[in-house]
């Protein structure tokens, strides 16, 4: 009886490797990689990515050429290491390369299944982009962004960036498996579950007040306000937590991220001065030399040379240091190569920036380099499930980058020069960096103190 108890073990633990084999074989059959990165069985490669990825990323793209491939725990993820094979899949092929890979841990644990970055190509998805499109993209850009979230927000984007980039800090969100041991054995859960739900209750308490304030009609216009009434729409059924978390993502997407773009900008001006004197001779041809009045939005036809800041900025040290994955909903065939559905890609956004032959003495801050028929496309190059609020984003940067040019002198403290190569900056609260920053006549503090009074008093 045991004998045969042992036997039939045996046979179902052989049958079930066999199968493994099998569909090993099969799969390497059908499918077919570029430049596989020899990893660890199981684990695959996952101990080999840092975080950031930025200079590693540059390294392997020397290394190993236009793709390369690793495997994260049985996931395989493809990075994109030229501008063309960049544009080749995730442009032209969007419609297919653009999904996320499934994240229990960040997207539905910590997320509430209702945070758009992480989404995959859903019908939620598509109705929070139409809702966000549609604010973002009219009038509204030009407007002035601000609330009372901010600072509670700024101070979890980098525990996002790190469960996003990091694959040491979520091996649920790596062998997404895990999401089916029960519950209690799930050891990051608790740490999930707080994190929405903290984030739950401060969102639902803005809500409530915003929801006041429009009931009773004294709700000032604002993106906030729009989203609500967006979500109101009949073709837009959805629920609470996600109208908030709509609104919500807005300033998460677009807060951190133009914080750091312009903290790039003031560190380009300190490194290489060169290009922030030329910017400041030309605002000064439109506003005046002594402090006449501040750039403004309506002056960028006429200061083409700024727009070529921002797209630098963008380009300089992206901050996204290997971009943010993408996922194949369908099998596809690209050169060659043969990618089941569910590979993830991403776009290594370090090494594409800082490589000579996409972009000349790559490693210098120099917007003449977008002099060009692309200057009034902000986000080429340097986004891809394209941007959602990329006009507002640039425009952020474009008035950050005029005003502080126009108004202050930016050298580097040479007790303490800049390292060019980090912009993980993850504390808002602290400076990354030390620079000097000089206003630059008596004129232009007066001028800064009568704007920066005005916008005190402004009540949003
Ligand atoms: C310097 C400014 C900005 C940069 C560099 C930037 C960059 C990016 C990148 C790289 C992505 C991911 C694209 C992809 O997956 O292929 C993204 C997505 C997104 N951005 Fe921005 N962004 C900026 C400003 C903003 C602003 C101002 C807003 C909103 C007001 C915003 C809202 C979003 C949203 C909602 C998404 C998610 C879209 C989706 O997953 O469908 N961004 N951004």
């Amino acid at each position: 009886m045991i004998p045969s108890l042992g036997y039939a073990v045996l046979l179902i633990i052989g049958s079930f490797v066999l199968n493994l084999v099998v569909s090993k074989i099969r799969f390497n059959r059908k499918y077919k990689f570029p430049n596989v990165v020899p990893g660890w069985p199981i684990i695959g490669n996952m101990l080999d990515v840092p975080y950031p990825a930025g200079m590693w990323g540059v390294d392997m793209a020397k290394k190993y050429g236009e793709m390369f491939t690793l495997n994260i725990g049985g996931r395989r993820l493809v990075y994109l290491n030229s501008s063309r094979v960049v544009t080749e899949l995730l442009e032209k092929r969007a419609a297919i390369y653009s999904s996320r890979p499934y994240r229990p841990m960040m997207s539905e644990i910590m997320s509430g299944g209702a945070r758009i970055v992480l989404m995959g190509y859903t019908d939620k998805w598509r109705n929070q982009r139409k809702i966000m499109h549609s604010i973002l993209n009219g009038k509204q850009s030009e407007k002035k962004f601000d609330d009372e979230l901010l600072n509670f927000i700024l101070g979890y984007t980098g525990t996002l960036g790190e469960y996003q980039f990091n694959p040491l800090k979520s091996p649920a969100d790596v062998f997404t498996w895990l999401s089916r041991l029960p519950k209690p054995l799930q050891w990051w859960r608790p740490f999930g579950e707080k994190f929405c739900e903290t984030h739950v209750a401060m969102f639902q308490k803005e809500y409530n007040i915003l929801l006041d304030k429009m009931n009773k009609g004294i709700a000032k216009p604002c993106f906030a306000v729009d989203v609500l009434h967006g979500a109101a729409k009949k073709e837009f059924e959805i629920s609470d937590v996600e109208k908030i978390y709509t609104w919500t993502s807005l300033i998460e997407a677009g807060s951190d991220t133009t914080r750091v773009a312009v903290l790039q900008m003031i560190a380009g001006a300190a490194c290489y001065p060169g290009w922030a004197r030329k910017a400041r001779d030309l605002i000064d041809e439109v506003c005046g030399q002594n402090a006449e009045r501040l750039p403004n939005l309506a002056d960028r036809s006429r200061l083409p040379y700024i727009s070529a800041v921002v797209k630098e900025t963008l380009r300089w040290r992206p901050f996204l240091q290997s971009g943010v994955p993408h996922t194949l909903t369908q099998d596809d065939e690209y050169e060659g190569y043969k990618f089941p559905a569910g590979t993830e890609f991403s776009w290594n956004a370090y090494s594409i920036a800082l490589n000579d032959k996409e972009y000349s003495d790559p490693l210098r801050f120099e917007p003449e380099r977008f002099m060009n028929d692309d200057l009034k496309l902000p986000a080429k190059g340097h986004c891809r499930r394209i941007c959602v609020g990329l006009n507002v984003g640039a425009n952020n940067i474009w008035i950050a980058a005029a005003c502080i040019l126009y108004c202050f002198d930016i050298e580097q403290d040479p007790e303490h020069p800049i390292d060019q190569f980090n912009t993980l900056w993850e504390e808002p609260t602290k400076p990354p960096f030390k620079v000097r920053f000089t206003p630059r006549s008596q004129a232009h503090i007066d001028l800064i103190e009568r704007e920066g009074n005005i916008a005190l008093a402004t009540d949003y």
